[in-house]
């Protein structure tokens, strides 16, 4: 199998599909173009690989797994069509996680924003001890676009989940673990071994069995995608407002945001 991506190293070892984001300067920010080939190497490359056995996801370097969507690409999304924007990242995490393989997170730095909600999409996660996770986004006036509003009330309940969205505030990987958000932990550098560990065990059970678990297991929140769409639709005003142009701006010129509510 050949693959051609710009932003993610592939791997197959063994019937395992090992994808690496790789913009470690930008800490494997999530631009279009990432998602672009996240969402070909899930509906084209991984389906066409004999035997799969199953899919890690993890980052390039020891710094981050995937510090968010590119806030440089937030500049001018306003104007009514913040959701459009939103449209391809929710369609390849939705693809993720109905995916007949298991697909894991091997999280080994930075889980913010978009990149938490890329690991949250997945099977499984696995954090590596230097492994950090937030949705940060009221920090930047927006809230979680890539369906963190509904994913992170279901995986560590809705009174934690809350918590973390409203003070933007990340968690070490040792409390991840502690809240189920998170199925393991290791020693920094381990995550992807552990999840092929772990892919390797499943794939000695039914293949059949694991396709319809997954399908089941997704079938049990028929609210998720009414959910996400609602939450587009708050992100599209809020990206119409001058405290998202402010808190945008402050990231981008490395200062504190002041936002004034409007
Ligand atoms: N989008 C675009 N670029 C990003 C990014 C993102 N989400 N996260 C980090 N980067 C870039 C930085 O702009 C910086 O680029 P530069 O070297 O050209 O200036 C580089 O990655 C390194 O980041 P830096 O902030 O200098 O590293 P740090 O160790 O001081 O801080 C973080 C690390 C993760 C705390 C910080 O980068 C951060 O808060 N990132 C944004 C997280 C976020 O809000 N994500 C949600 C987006 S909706």
């Amino acid at each position: 199998m050949e693959s051609n991506y710009s932003y993610l190293q592939v791997e197959i070892t063994n019937g395992i599909l090992i994808a690496r984001i790789d913009r470690p300067k930008a800490l494997n920010a999530l631009n279009t173009q990432v998602f672009a080939e996240l969402g070909n190497l899930i509906s084209v490359f991984a389906p066409g690989i004999q035997g799969l056995k199953g899919i890690v996801i993890t980052g390039s370097g020891d710094r981050a797994f995937a510090a968010g969507a590119d806030i440089s690409e937030f500049t001018g999304i306003g104007t009514g069509k913040a959701k459009e924007f939103l449209t391809p990242g929710n369609v390849v995490l939705r693809q993720i996680e109905t995916f007949h393989r298991p697909v894991i997170a091997a999280v080994n730095g930075f889980a913010l924003g978009g990149g938490c909600e890329l690991a949250m999409a997945c099977h499984l996660r696995i954090a590596g001890e230097k492994a950090r996770f937030g949705l940060p986004e009221a920090s930047l006036g927006i809230l979680p676009g890539y369906g963190g509003t509904q994913r992170l009330p279901q995986l560590i309940g809705k009174s934690k989940a809350l918590e973390m969205m409203l003070t933007g505030d990340m968690i070490t990987a040792e409390e991840a673990f502690r809240l189920g958000l998170v199925n393991h932990l290791t020693e920094a550098g381990k995550e992807t071994e552990k999840a092929i560990e772990i892919i390797e065990k499943i794939s000695s059970r039914g293949p059949l069995s694991i396709q319809r678990i997954i399908a089941a297991v997704n079938t049990y929140y028929p609210h998720l995608e009414a959910g996400i769409d609602e939450e587009g639709n708050h992100f599209r005003d809020l990206a119409d407002t001058a405290d998202f142009r402010e808190g945008v701006a402050a990231f981008l010129g490395k200062r504190k945001a002041v936002f004034e509510g409007k």
